[in-house]
């Protein structure tokens, strides 16, 4: 666990995942997934309720941190070849746990109901229209009978505009779905690590002087 070695970044990522659910779980009890509620609730988070904005900020932080220290994880991991047999598989697992961190950011901007989410998220599902055979406008979509009334955007949005049932879908996801999977993924992850034998590492050194007692 030499952190000149693995540069703290797996732990870090794991701290970070458990604050976010920690300080999330605390947001929840201030905030409805309804178009009339979302937007007030963050304003009376951010100005009323003590300690709101902080714990607002945490969660936001933790989140941004979360996404830079599991790439930077993922780099550390290539330059060390740690991704070579026998840790294919655990990589192949981290790669399904990048990508769930990546949809929890995604599925969290929206819910505070603001400009910038509804944008982002608007910018984000219009790209699901272009998924081959599963998007009104992707490869054999249309030829497998997609239409913007039933294909997979109109399945993330629950609908085919940014609106209530879009808010609502992103917090069952946000909330429940996405950190679910991810913490069987993570138990897997680190299940792995065992099985795998440890953190991997350079090969022992031996000096000549052990060496000659070993072939006695
Ligand atoms: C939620 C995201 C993740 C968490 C919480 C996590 C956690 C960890 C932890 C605690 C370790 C122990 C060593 C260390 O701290 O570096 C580790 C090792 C490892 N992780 Fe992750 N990880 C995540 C994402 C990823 C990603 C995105 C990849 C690559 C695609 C990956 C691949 C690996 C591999 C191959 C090892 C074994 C490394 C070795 O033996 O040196 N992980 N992970």
């Amino acid at each position: 666990m030499r952190y000149g070695f693995t540069w703290g970044m797996g732990g870090i990522t794991f701290y970070l995942f458990i604050v976010l659910t920690f300080t999330g779980v605390l947001l929840m009890f201030y905030y409805h997934p309804t178009k009339v509620q979302a937007f007030r609730d963050i304003l009376y988070l951010e100005h009323d309720v003590p300690f709101g904005k902080l714990l607002r900020n945490m969660h936001r932080w933790a989140a941004h941190l979360m996404v830079i220290t599991t790439w930077l994880h993922m780099f550390r991991v290539v330059l060390t070849g740690s991704y070579k047999r026998p840790r294919e598989f655990n990589w192949c697992v981290g790669v399904v746990l990048l990508v769930l961190t990546l949809l929890l950011s995604f599925t969290g901007y929206l819910l505070p109901d603001d400009q910038l989410g509804f944008w982002a998220v608007t910018v984000g599902t219009n790209m699901a229209r272009a998924t081959p055979m599963f998007g009104s406008e992707g490869p054999f979509g249309p030829q497998l009978g997609m239409t913007p009334y039933n294909d997979v955007r109109f399945g993330l949005l629950g609908g085919s505009i940014v609106d209530a049932n879009a808010l609502l879908r992103s917090y069952i996801w946000h909330c429940i779905g996405i950190p679910l999977v991810a913490s069987i993924f993570m138990a897997v992850h680190f299940w792995r690590i065992r099985k795998d034998g440890g953190i991997s590492g350079p090969a022992p050194v031996m000096l000549e002087a052990e060496m000659k007692t070993t072939k006695k």
